[in-house]
């Protein structure tokens, strides 16, 4: 293991501990929901931009997990009437609002401290803070879906701005999208491992078996501070573990 990867990880374990928020079970989007933001976004019609907006959140991972309009939006989801209930609720063009873009990250950040404090440490975050431009945490995840870019997509993100008119770094779009591709890959990978070895615990498959997985998660938090070279690096010390592994496959 390189020491840069146990920085990551010993980082990720204090962050996780610090900064878990505890979901209400009742507000959970579903049937017998609590939660008068769902419920009276729910009857607004599908057509109309904050209908629209609203039934983008159904079905998403954090519908699933209860994470109602509240947590990234603010105001009071014990409240029926509209007005009582927007207290606190700005519009996203509003500087102060909690998903006005520049805010974006540490509001996504109270709960994914890792890929957030990741993200701070890059240049992109930088050029946020400074004059708004680059991307943040919804470019590649949306608001609402939080679904995930797909390779074929990525390369139109960076191009906005890394492309040979510019002439910032025109060569990243098609490393971003293989990088990607790569990334995606490597999850495959792992986890059609997963599904093929059970090693007992504390044995040398176990070790490589959990090794390529911390190899898998510090890529992913190295893609969000963009270091492309240190994911492919990432993900080559995951494809030795997962080698070791399948060269002992007899031994459990
Ligand atoms: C009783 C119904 C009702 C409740 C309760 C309610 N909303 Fe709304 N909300 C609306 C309507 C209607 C609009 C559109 C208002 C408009 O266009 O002026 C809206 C607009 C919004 C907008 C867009 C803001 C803007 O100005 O464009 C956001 C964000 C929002 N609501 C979030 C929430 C959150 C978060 C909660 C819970 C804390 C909540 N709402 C509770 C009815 C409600
Ligand atoms: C995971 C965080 C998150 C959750 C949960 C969430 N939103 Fe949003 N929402 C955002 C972000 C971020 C934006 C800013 C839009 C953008 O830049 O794409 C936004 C934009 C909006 C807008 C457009 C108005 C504006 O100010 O731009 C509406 C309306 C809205 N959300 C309503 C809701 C409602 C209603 C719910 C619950 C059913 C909800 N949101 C749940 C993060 C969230
Ligand atoms: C109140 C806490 C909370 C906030 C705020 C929040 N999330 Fe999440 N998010 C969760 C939970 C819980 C899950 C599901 C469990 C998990 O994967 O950690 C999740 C899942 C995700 C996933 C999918 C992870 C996967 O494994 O597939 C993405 C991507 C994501 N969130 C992005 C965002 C973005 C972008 C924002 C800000 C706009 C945001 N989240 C705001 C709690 C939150
Ligand atoms: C340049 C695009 C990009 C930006 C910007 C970005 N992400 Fe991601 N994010 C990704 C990709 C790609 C993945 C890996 C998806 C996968 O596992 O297939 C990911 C994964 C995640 C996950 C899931 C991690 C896991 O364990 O599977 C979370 C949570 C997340 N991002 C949150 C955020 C937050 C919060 C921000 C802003 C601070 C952000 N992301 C900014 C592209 C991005
Ligand atoms: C809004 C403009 C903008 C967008 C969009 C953008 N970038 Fe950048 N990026 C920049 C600028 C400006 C620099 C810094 C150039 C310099 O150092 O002079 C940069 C630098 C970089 C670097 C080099 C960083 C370093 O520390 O050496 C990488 C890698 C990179 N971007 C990747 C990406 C990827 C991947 C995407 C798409 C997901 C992307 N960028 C989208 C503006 C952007």
């Amino acid at each position: 293991m390189s020491h840069h990867h146990k920085y990551v990880v010993s980082f990720f374990m204090i962050l996780s501990s610090v900064m878990f928020v505890p979901i209400s079970s009742h507000a959970d989007g579903r049937g017998g929901t609590r939660n008068t933001c769902v419920n009276c976004h729910s009857k607004l019609p599908g057509s109309s931009f904050v209908g629209v907006k609203s039934h983008d959140w159904k079905g998403s991972i954090h519908q699933k997990h209860g994470v109602t309009c509240d947590k990234c939006h603010g105001g009071n989801p014990a409240a029926t009437d509209e007005k009582t209930a927007h207290t606190g609720v700005l519009k996203s063009s509003e500087p102060r609002s909690t998903v006005y873009y520049k805010n974006i990250p540490s509001t996504c950040g109270k709960c994914h401290g890792a890929e957030y404090y990741s993200f701070t440490q890059s240049y992109h975050y930088k050029k946020l803070e400074a004059t708004g431009g680059g991307p943040n945490c919804v470019t590649c995840h949306g608001s609402m879906v939080t679904s995930v870019l797909k390779p074929d997509d990525i390369a139109n993100v960076c191009e906005r701005c890394h492309n040979k008119r510019i002439g910032v770094f025109p060569y990243v779009p098609q490393k971003a999208k293989a990088v990607l591709l790569l990334l995606r890959e490597s999850k495959a990978l792992l986890g059609a491992d997963r599904r093929l070895y059970h090693p007992v615990e504390g044995s040398a498959n176990a070790r490589h078996l959990q090794e390529a997985q911390s190899s898998l998660y510090s890529a992913k938090l190295e893609w969000h501070r963009f270091g492309l070279d240190a994911i492919i690096g990432d993900l080559e010390r995951m494809d030795d573990s997962l080698g070791k592994l399948t060269r002992n496959r007899h031994q459990r």
